[in-house]
């Protein structure tokens, strides 16, 4: 089978690259040339784990292919995935302009039938619009279906994720679209992944339930963190008995500065605008959301009731990105709490494995960026850690005593233990402990 995705950001090129491992043949197409030129030499823009090695090894058999030539690569496709973004407009609803874009482009070159499927999150009623904008422009009668297929990928595993998923969702109208979708998974279906066959909004909404419950899941934790905090009780301890009930669920219960990323805080405010939108005053997700903001504010603090005045004070802050594995700043806790304290006169030695790059023009000029870890502590009145990366968890804590001006550590993501780190003459501060 020939398919085509559209757009090679973050979904649409893991989903290109696992559905050639598959075996089917795939283009993806991007208009940014420059991104094309190099995906063509193997070269990955996004940092993540076993993407190379599947691209190259499908660009080597000739099963995956780039190209900027979106005609030529829809009418050579049978199910073309719409994978373009749908940046936030300013009063907080999504830009469609992509979308309607790609739909028109697929109206013009509709050369039989076709299956159309949006694959990024996109807003309840895009495939209605998608419809819509190709019946309407299509020079030729042909036939096409429009189906929803969500992407449940987590940016650091997102190639185990599409391999391996909990569920595959297909929303369509027609049987026709279902059982070619369904034959693209083969390989998932044989291996027992369940499947959610519904209806196009179902689908739609189903995504952007997923991620605002994971979210919720989070803010619940915090505040239960918060509150475990002044009533002297162990979150962790709370958060796993919870999760051995397993109408809960052992997983997104981990405390911290909240939620950050290119997913969880614009699908929480998307799903609020799609609840304004049908007149349903979602207080809920209101409320997930501003925990989620507050969280970070907390985590300031929590710095500053360590290290007393920030004025002047030197803050070494291990990690940059919203989470571990990966370069993504986008909407990090680490990037507001740094900007944070720079406001409040401290200065800050900041250090990422993989983030400093791309967070340099989101911090206030003044952050100075170190080569690793000690560095970072060098000089230093207070070190935090702000993502837990795997070398942040294994510290030389002795060397770090030594570098830091005085030994107090604020850990945002609880990777050391308390007890431990008080023993070896450390100030420590975590969340809820
Ligand atoms: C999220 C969802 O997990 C994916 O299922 C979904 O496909 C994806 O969004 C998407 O919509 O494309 P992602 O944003 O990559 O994936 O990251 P997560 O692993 O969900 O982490 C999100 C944030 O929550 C991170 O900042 C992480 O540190 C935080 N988090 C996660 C916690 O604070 N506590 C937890 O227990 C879990």
């Amino acid at each position: 089978m020939n398919i085509c995705v559209i757009g090679t950001g973050y979904v649409g090129l893991v989903t290109g690259a696992c559905f050639a491992d598959f075996g089917v043949n795939v283009t993806c197409v991007d208009k940014d040339g420059e991104k094309i030129k190099k995906l063509n030499h193997g070269e990955i823009p996004i940092y993540e784990p076993g993407l190379k090695e599947i691209v190259d090894k499908n660009l080597r058999e000739k099963r995956l292919f780039f190209t900027t030539d979106i005609n030529e690569s829809i009418r050579k496709s049978l199910v073309i995935f719409i994978a373009v973004g749908t940046p936030p407009r300013g009063d907080g609803r999504a830009d469609l302009s992509y979308i309607e874009d790609v739909s028109r482009a697929i109206a013009e070159n509709l050369n039989g039938y076709k299956v159309i499927v949006t694959k990024s999150t996109v807003p309840v009623g895009t495939g209605k619009l998608i419809e819509k904008i190709i019946s309407e422009e299509r020079r030729q009668g042909h036939l096409f279906d429009v189906a929803s297929n969500p992407e449940f990928l987590r940016e650091g595993s997102a190639v185990e994720d599409f391999m391996r998923p909990d569920r595959v969702v297909i929303g369509a109208r027609n049987e026709q679209a279902i059982a070619i979708l369904r034959d693209l998974y083969t390989p998932l279906y044989l291996i027992e992944t369940p499947f959610v066959v519904t209806g196009l909004e179902t689908s739609e909404l189903i995504k952007y339930a997923s991620n605002a419950f994971l979210a919720l899941k989070i803010s619940f934790i915090n505040e239960i963190a918060n509150v475990c905090e002044k009533a002297g009780a162990d979150v962790h301890v709370v958060a796993k008995a919870m999760g051995l009930d397993r109408r809960i669920g052992p997983k997104f219960l981990h405390p911290g500065p909240g939620y950050g990323g290119s997913c969880l805080p614009k699908d929480t405010a998307a799903l609020l605008n799609i609840a304004k939108g049908v007149n349903y005053d979602f207080k809920l997700m209101d409320a997930v959301m501003a925990v989620n903001l507050n969280q970070r504010k907390l985590m300031l603090v929590k710095i500053k009731d360590a290290v007393g005045k920030l004025k002047g004070k030197t803050i070494g802050v291990l990690g940059l990105t919203f989470k571990p594995n990966t370069d993504d700043v986008r909407e990090s806790p680490a990037i507001d709490i740094i900007n944070g304290l720079i406001k409040e006169g401290a200065i800050v030695r900041a250090y990422d494995p993989a983030g400093m790059k791309n967070a340099a023009s989101l911090i206030a000029d003044k952050a100075i960026y170190c080569k690793d870890s000690y560095e970072a502590a060098e000089g230093s009145d207070c070190l935090v850690i702000a993502t837990e990366w795997n070398q942040f968890r294994i510290l030389d804590m002795e060397r770090v005593k030594s570098l830091l001006k005085r030994p107090v550590v604020v850990d945002l993501r609880n990777v050391y233990e308390p007890d431990a780190m008080r023993k070896m003459g450390f100030e420590y501060k975590s969340v809820g402990r």
